[in-house]
């Protein structure tokens, strides 16, 4: 398995692009930056020798530990990656004491609203009109 580390800065342009790739709304690289850097523990990537393969970035909800972006190299999918990152971050989140992880994701996204719900999360609720091109999104939460 890959080794899995702190986003650090130099990561942000494949980061950037990995997201891009793959999601509905794209980050600009000022939010990313202010995201890592508002919470370095909650942001991991992992590498293969070519570089970032995949990541997390997550920020502080109130209580509530928010996965903003997860994300694997279309490449690298459905070989562990994505619950690697995962579990190493849910893991950190649980060292930190928060209880609950929480996140949206696009209604239309099958792939990542199984992954979620394979991995013990649950849809709370349907948010109409969350993304720039207007769709909905899901609320998924799970205890950590
Ligand atoms: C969602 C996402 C992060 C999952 O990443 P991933 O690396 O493919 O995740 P995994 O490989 O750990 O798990 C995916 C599936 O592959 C399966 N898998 C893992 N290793 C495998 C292997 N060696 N052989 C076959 N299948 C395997 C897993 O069991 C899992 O299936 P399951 O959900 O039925 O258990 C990835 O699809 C992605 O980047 N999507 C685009 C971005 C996105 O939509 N993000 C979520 C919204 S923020």
């Amino acid at each position: 398995m890959c080794p899995i580390r702190r986003i650090q800065k130099e990561d942000l342009k494949t980061v950037k692009k990995l997201s891009d790739a793959s999601l509905p709304e794209t980050y600009s690289m000022g939010l990313l930056k202010k995201l890592v850097n508002a919470w370095p523990e909650a942001c991991l990537a992992t590498e293969s020798q070519d570089g970032v393969i995949g990541f997390v970035i997550g920020r502080k909800d109130g209580t509530k530990s928010r996965i903003v972006l997860i994300c694997v190299d279309t490449e690298f999918r459905k070989k562990g990656v994505g619950s690697e990152l995962l579990n190493r971050y849910l893991g950190i989140m649980k060292r930190q004491r928060f209880k609950t992880a929480t996140l949206l994701v696009e209604v239309s996204n099958q792939q990542a609203i199984d992954f979620y719900l394979h991995r013990r999360f649950k849809i709370k609720e349907r948010k109409p009109h969350i993304y720039k091109n207007g769709s909905d999104a899901y609320l998924m939460e799970r205890a950590i």
